[in-house]
């Protein structure tokens, strides 16, 4: 006798394919561009400047990686400090100290829940003060929605201090109709398995300086010199996107528009299905742009709901449906307790009651209806 079938689990957000990918990998495969090299890289990043706007773009390993030589680009090294959004994932973070600098954290403000730009304005006028400005600063997008660019850039030109846009999970967001990442000296894109388009690992380094970008792909292969034999001088990493997750990269970005188009009605759904609850509200959307909706994330406050965030998470895990709390701010981090933070209440609170829930754009509208049940059953009110 067997019993029922377990249900098939619900993750966050996994890849979601199409045929459209499945022919250009088998292209790349029988073409036999087996490396990190190729004509689907280079049409991938001819592409991906289409779609984003951007005049220069270099295929990479991983965001990371992106991440790792926007700061070489701008000369970030040891003794060196850096500014980041405090609400973010490690990666952002760990790139600053891959290049031996350090990282001072800026909160986030409530509208956007990316950089807080008054509190980087206090930020860079005490570092003036002090005389010692920091050597860049990464603004990150956050769930798919852009940072407040305009007095970002404002005040950091007002300073002279380089910006790296992280728009790792911004793919197909605006900020005042100019896409993510249009912003910075160099901006970078992930396409991680859970990210809007994925290659499976991947990731793109973008900027409006065509010297910028020929370095990162001199660095990103093994830094070779122009000469028939091997020579090197000076360090490079293997930091290339390989030519068969190109191909997968093509077939994804074609489907890019309707993906931020699933994922916008998906936000919508949950808002309609449980938003009325007393103690339930979805991240904010500031007006000044379209985010890309990655992931929906509620804050959920335990006091009005009867339930907190984890009874919700447990609940859904209970019934093979992954829910995950949102980032936990780098300022709380062991690695980075040491670091200087400007404030931090804002994303503490946004991480202690923060729940993203599965925001796949294959989801079904039963398996949307299931999550509902399972949620609207936690309140306890
Ligand atoms: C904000 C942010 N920055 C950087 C990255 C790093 O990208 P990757 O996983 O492609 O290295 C990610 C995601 O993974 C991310 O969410």
């Amino acid at each position: 006798m067997t019993g029922p079938s377990p249900l098939k689990r619900i993750y966050l957000s996994p890849p979601h394919m199409g045929p459209a990918e499945r022919e250009l990998l088998v292209d790349a495969f029988d073409s036999n561009w087996i490396a990190p090299i190729g004509p689907h890289v280079d049409a991938f990043e001819r592409e991906f400047c289409e779609t984003v706007g951007v005049p220069y773009a270099a295929a990479l390993s991983s965001g990371t990686a992106a991440l790792h030589l926007a700061l070489l680009m701008l000369g970030v090294g040891p003794g060196d400090e850096v500014i980041v959004s405090s609400f973010t994932f490690a990666t952002t973070a760990n790139a600053v100290m891959y290049v031996g600098a350090t990282p001072a954290f800026i909160d986030s403000d409530p509208i956007s829940w990316n950089m807080d730009p008054g509190l980087l304005g206090e930020e860079l006028e005490s570092a003036a003060k002090r005389g010692k400005l920091p050597k860049a600063v990464i603004v990150v997008d956050l769930y798919g929605q852009c940072a407040d660019y305009g007095p970002i850039i404002e005040t950091c030109e007002r300073y002279g201090v380089p910006v790296v846009e992280d728009a790792a999970e911004a793919l197909g967001s605006t900020y005042k109709d100019m896409p993510a990442g249009s912003f910075g000296a160099v901006a970078t894109f992930s396409f991680n398995g859970n990210k809007i388009i994925t290659t499976s690992g991947g990731g793109m380094l973008v900027s409006l300086d065509a010297g910028m970008v020929e370095r990162a792909r001199h660095l990103a292969t093994q830094a070779k010199d122009p000469a028939p034999h091997y020579q090197h001088s000076e360090i490079g990493y293997n930091y290339r996107m390989s030519n068969l997750l190109a191909a997968v990269g093509r077939g994804q970005l074609r489907v890019l528009k309707d993906r931020v188009s699933r994922k916008r009605e998906i936000f919508h759904f949950y808002q309609r299905a449980f938003g009325d609850l007393p103690g339930v509200s979805f991240m904010p959307i500031a007006g000044y742009g379209e985010p890309n909706y990655w992931l929906t994330c509620i804050l959920v406050d335990p006091a009005r709901f009867g339930a907190t965030r984890e009874d919700i998470r447990l609940a859904l895990e209970k019934e093979n449906i992954e829910a995950r709390p949102l980032w936990k701010p780098m300022h709380l981090q062991p690695i980075f307790k040491d670091c200087r933070v400007r404030s931090g209440s804002v994303s503490e609170g946004i991480f202690r009651d923060g729940l993203c829930l599965p925001s796949g754009t294959a989801l079904t509208d039963a398996e949307l209806q299931r999550i509902t049940r399972i949620f609207r059953a936690a309140f306890k009110g």
